[in-house]
């Protein structure tokens, strides 16, 4: 192979990888960049700020059971305990959409 046709396969391998990584068990842009540090990238909340601020384990099934998804964008919107507020960082779909991804971490 030469080098031209290697560089152009492995870039379309790159660019083919990217989108199926993210559907598998890789939290969104907006996960990491503003819920991880406390939740951690699998919403357990076993960060070391995580356990300083007592985030809880929002893969808890049980816990998911009692709480609707209002309850949820409220939360991301306006904080909760020592939350801080991402009312004013985020719009309102990039809420909604960490508040069905809140939901898809009781499935694990
Ligand atoms: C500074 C640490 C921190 C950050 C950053 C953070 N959280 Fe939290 N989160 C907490 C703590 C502490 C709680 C309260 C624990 C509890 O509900 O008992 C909490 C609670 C929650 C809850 C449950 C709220 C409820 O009504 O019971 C959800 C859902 C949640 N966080 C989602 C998020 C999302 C989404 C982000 C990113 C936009 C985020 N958190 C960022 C610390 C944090």
């Amino acid at each position: 192979m030469t080098k031209k046709a290697f560089l152009a396969l492995s870039t379309a391998l790159v660019f083919a990888s990217a989108p199926a990584l993210r559907a598998a068990d890789v939290r969104s842009e907006n996960w990491q960049t503003h819920c991880s540090v406390c939740h951690g990238d699998n919403g357990k909340g076993q960060t070391e700020e995580g356990r300083k601020k007592k985030a809880r384990d929002l893969t808890n099934a049980k816990w998911q059971d009692t709480i609707d998804d209002a309850r949820i964008v409220k939360s991301i919107t306006k904080g909760h305990d020592e939350m801080p507020a991402f009312g004013k960082k985020l719009t309102e779909p990039e809420i909604k959409a960490l508040a069905a991804e809140v939901r898809s971490l009781a499935k694990k």
